[in-house]
């Protein structure tokens, strides 16, 4: 007998979570952060919408090839031609899923599909049974279910349940609900369809009211037994569920929920890390378990209390979540072993050229740099490491700026060991270094977001820039790092031209 108290976790960062605007990930990124939802554990990855690009359904497809362990979900509307496609995207996955959707409520229906409930109906079940041809495993989501008419919805989930369900999604598409009042709605649904018991019943909840994750908990509480949520909480408008806070309330509140999941806790930080990272896309300070204060005591009360017994302020320990609190302790005269164990103990294993190349960066940062912390470290995994291939190096910046004098910038790029120099003027020095590299690549880039923020506190702190450039209209995600901002200004555009260029080349590929 299925234990009834083990809560699947389904993640959407890749589907619900890339719709968030200014949200564009490309298949590799898209296959690292799955890779890392695996190493997360949770239990299904919804890795993209296959119909909606060529893009998209090679992430798809990408993802059900390599990633092993979690159910990997494509997401389809309600016709033959999604269906198909999307099965096309998964087939190869280890545990594939089809998961089709059609709204429900009467406000989409008259507006949006121009449909009588009766056929709305139909296309459900049909949509159900040709899914099921494929495949075992099919959900079905009737979008803003939420705001449906409560007999209407019963029967479809009946009738969809009849067709092969195997799970039945009920999302606040809108974000609308309040948690008593989507508990109580998940609770009659439970009680009102009288095959539920053969489908798993799901929730899907936006944040619109700030409620996502509260009135996720409170379906769980009235029997809800699949959560579908997005890291960081990212996701259309205000987005989805935060994964990381549902985990970490079904945890600390254990005693309350009595529910079952099955996670490497170890990985939350890193994970929401890596797709705050990928996708460009901050994490406020004060947010919830992975926020940069989130266990951060500032009053001297706390601290105080926390020194004489951490549960005097404190009610999740950091070191769960896989946030270390010990500041590194090797320095420049450090050796490859101990860097190597450091970073072991950190949760980082590495391939032999992956340490090669991540150490050489150490020791580059532990020159410039007093202290070098944890977050320096795993900024620079994630530059070094995670990066793409690089077809322009900066080899050497000389900028000429101030108050008086039009801001001049001298770059040298390195391509395939060969250096190329060019010099352009701009309204500040990072544009008129962007201007030079543009002259160098003959890319054309538009900076459309700039954010640089200190990865550790200090005169000497590394900073990050992750800036978005549009280049022959679409938007790449630059990410820069350097003790020197304007140096980690142009690295962050460079990368984007990178990006850029390694993808045409990919492209190009294909095509012969
Ligand atoms: O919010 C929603 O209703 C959705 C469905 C497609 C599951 O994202
Ligand atoms: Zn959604």
């Amino acid at each position: 007998m299925a234990n009834k108290n083990r809560i699947y976790l389904f993640d959407t960062t890749l589907r619900d979570g890339e719709q968030s605007p200014g949200v564009s990930l490309n298949v590799d990124e898209k296959l690292e952060i799955a890779q890392q939802l695996a190493r997360l554990g949770v239990d299904v990855i919804e890795a993209g919408f296959p119909i909606a690009s060529q893009g998209d359904f090679e992430a798809v497809r990408t993802i059900a090839q390599k990633v092993k362990g979690p159910v990997i979900a494509g997401l389809c509307r309600a016709n033959r031609g999604d269906i198909d496609r999307t099965w096309e995207a998964v087939k190869e996955a280890e545990s594939p899923r089809i998961h089709t959707f059609l709204a429900t409520s009467d406000i989409h229906l008259k507006y949006k599909l121009k449909k009588s409930r009766e056929e709305v109906l139909v296309q459900a079940v049909e949509a159900v049974k040709y899914a099921k041809k494929y495949c075992s495993d099919v959900e079905f989501s009737a979008e803003d279910a939420s705001r449906s008419d409560f007999d209407f919805l019963v029967q479809v989930i009946s009738k969809v349940i009849d067709a092969g369900a195997t799970v039945v999604n009920l999302p606040d598409t809108v974000g609308y609900a309040v948690p008593e009042e989507y508990g109580n709605f998940i609770r009659s649904v439970i009680e009102k369809v009288p095959n539920v018991d053969k489908a798993i019943i799901s929730v899907h909840c936006h944040n619109d009211l700030g409620m996502a994750v509260a009135n996720s908990l409170a379906a769980v509480l009235q029997g809800a037994r699949q959560v579908e949520c997005a890291v960081n909480g990212i996701g259309e408008r205000a987005g989805n569920a935060a994964l990381e806070e549902v985990i970490m309330a079904l945890y600390t509140r254990n005693a309350f929920y009595n529910k079952e999941i099955n996670v490497n806790y170890g990985e939350i930080y890193r994970t929401s890390r890596l797709v705050s990272s990928l996708t460009g896309m901050p994490i406020q300070p004060n947010k919830a378990i992975v926020g940069k204060n989130a266990f951060a005591h500032e009053s001297g009360i706390h601290q105080d209390g926390v020194l004489k017994e951490r549960s005097t302020y404190e009610i999740m320990s950091p070191e769960l979540i896989g946030l270390s609190r010990s500041s590194l302790v090797l320095g420049k005269h450090s050796g490859r072993h101990a860097f190597k164990e450091y970073l072991k103990e950190m949760g980082y294993v590495l391939k032999d050229e992956e340490l090669d190349k991540a150490f050489l960066s150490f020791k580059e940062l532990a020159d410039k740099k007093k202290e070098v912390t944890n977050e320096d470290l795993e900024a620079v995994i994630k530059d070094q490491v995670w990066a793409i291939p690089e077809r322009f190096t900066l080899s050497y910046l000389h900028i000429s700026s101030g108050t008086t004098v039009v801001p001049t910038a001298t770059v040298k790029l390195s391509i395939e060991n060969m250096l190329f120099e060019a010099a352009a003027t701009g309204d500040g020095p990072v544009e008129a270094a962007c201007r030079a590299i543009d002259k160098i690549t003959d890319i054309y880039g538009k900076m459309h977001d700039y954010r640089l923020s200190a990865v550790t506190s200090g005169k000497d702190a590394l900073g990050e820039v992750i800036s978005r450039i549009e280049i022959d209209g679409k938007i790449y995600n630059g990410r820069g790092l350097s003790t020197d901002i304007i140096e980690a200004s142009v690295k962050s555009y460079l990368n984007a031209i990178n990006k850029h260029y390694y993808e045409r080349q990919r492209d190009a590929k294909k095509q012969v």
